[in-house]
């Protein structure tokens, strides 16, 4: 039986896209492989991260184009790969009705809240701004609604009274790179290969 293979989309940095290739490098996530790394961003510094390792990218830019066509380019490029599930990493465009069907129930995605908490930009912030004692990070499922499609797994940290959203940024981020390998692997498990 082949490798389940892990598109992974990302928008700039990049570090969730590295956790999650280190895991299946260290078989934490086992018996799968990264088919591909794609940006809709050329400069986005995830891109040297993944080369770096060997993986294989692909820069599909959104600029200038509707989020229907874009998103058509991008499952193309994803069922060219024998890509069985997507990971969102810090992907900075909503997917469109398309996208979501075409690879529905296998589109994860990992937000920086306990979802429903803080959906949208900004979660650490929205999180000081409501003066709450913790929060964290969520990988769900990507459907049709905005940071609310089924939640897979999800961890919390504390807030504390010092954080900027800086420092609290990094104390999730942390959580972050732990959580949705761990959640990917539970995912796979379920997963079935199409061809
Ligand atoms: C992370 O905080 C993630 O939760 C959010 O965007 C950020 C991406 O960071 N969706 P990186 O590009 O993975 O470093």
């Amino acid at each position: 039986m082949r490798r389940k293979r892990i598109g992974i989309l990302i928008s700039g940095r990049g570090s969730n896209m590295v956790a999650l290739a280190e895991a299946v490098r260290d078989g934490r996530i086992p018996n799968a492989e990264v088919a591909v790394v794609v940006s809709d961003q050329p400069d986005a510094a995830g891109l040297g991260k993944a080369k770096e390792r060997g993986i294989q990218t692909l820069v599909i830019e959104r600029r200038g184009r509707k989020r229907e066509e874009h998103d058509r380019e991008i499952v193309a490029a994803l069922r060219a790969k024998n890509v069985d599930l997507v990971c969102l990493a810090g992907y900075l465009r909503v997917l469109s009705r398309e996208f979501i069907a075409a690879y529905r129930g296998l589109i994860l995605n990992i937000h920086p809240s306990l979802l429903p908490a803080f959906p949208g930009l900004n979660a650490q912030g929205q999180a000081l701004e409501n003066g709450v004692a913790s929060t964290g990070c969520t990988v769900h499922f990507v459907d049709e609604t905005l940071d609310a499609g089924p939640v897979v797994a999800q961890r919390s940290v504390p807030v504390h009274e010092t954080d900027t959203v800086e420092s609290l940024s990094a104390r999730i981020l942390t959580e972050e790179h732990k959580l949705y390998p761990e959640a990917v692997s539970g995912v796979l498990r379920q997963v079935a290969i199409k061809a």
